[in-house]
């Protein structure tokens, strides 16, 4: 059974003055919940005072990014050891915002995976086409060419390590949410793609999320389909009374 997971990605949001309010809200409201993974993906300078306020709760430390490398004169950048460090258990990966802002190709963001992967972060990592791409009918080709570049690095044992979330990049800060059905459609594509590379029980222990303008009013909509297993939450996640209601899709409001 695949727990739904819901993911918190705040971006480039929140000083560490206002991420405190914030995640001291979101403890009372989700953070003794259970039925669902909650994980909250703060920028790098909120890491720490979030993994003060969380522990010795159910709510989980994502960072938004690392670079691949070890250590050494890469001004700037953060490791995957640094992320273990403070506390991180998850880390978001090839976001359709760096592949597309930073340039970053899909054999950066499977060396990224690999990294992450031998410091015991949990990668969510992300995939997803751009409007034209769709419209073009390309969409699969471009969600296979991204997971596959992925597929080179990870061994059979790594998958169920490792989150995938569809994002298609017209949904993204939009408002305008894929259907729950194309949703699904895509993502047990990509489900499919695991069955084919690692096997059917590999794939079917996978979680994928969504990603791309979810909120309170249509993630029940999104987890009633059968192969969507959490969100990536972006905007949404910057309140916590919205992003609880998410992480308690289940509940009657
Ligand atoms: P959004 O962002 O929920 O604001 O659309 C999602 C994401 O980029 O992960």
């Amino acid at each position: 059974m695949r727990k739904p997971l819901m993911a918190g990605n705040w971006k480039m949001n929140k000083t560490l003055t206002e991420s405190i309010p914030l995640i001291k809200e979101l403890i009372n409201l989700v953070g003794t919940y259970q039925d669902t993974e909650t994980v909250i993906c703060p920028p790098f300078t909120s890491l720490w005072v979030a993994r003060e306020l969380i522990q010795d709760t159910n709510i989980l430390l994502g960072a938004q990014n690392l670079y691949f490398q070890k250590e050494g004169a890469y001004t700037g950048e953060i490791s995957a050891r640094m992320l273990q460090n403070i506390g991180c258990s998850y880390v978001i990966l090839g976001h359709s915002e760096r592949r597309g802002y930073f340039q970053e190709s899909s054999a950066e963001v499977a060396q990224k995976v690999q990294e992450a992967l031998i410091f015991n972060l949990k990668p969510i990592i992300c995939v997803g086409e751009k409007l034209r791409e769709r419209e073009a009918g390309k969409a699969q080709d471009i969600v296979r060419e991204e997971t596959e570049a992925i597929f080179t690095v990870l061994k059979p044992a790594e998958v169920q390590r490792v989150v995938f979330a569809y994002e298609p990049i017209w949904a993204i800060g939009t408002g305008k949410a894929a259907t729950p059905r194309d949703a699904n459609e895509m993502i047990q594509y990509l489900r499919s793609l695991l069955v084919h590379k690692y096997g059917v029980r590999v794939a079917e222990d996978t979680r994928i999320l969504y990603g791309g303008s979810v909120n309170p009013e249509n993630i029940k909509a999104l987890m009633a389909e059968s192969d969507i297993d959490g969100a990536l939450v972006g905007g949404a996640s910057l309140q916590a009374e919205s992003f609880a209601r998410i992480v308690k899709f289940k509940e009657k409001e």
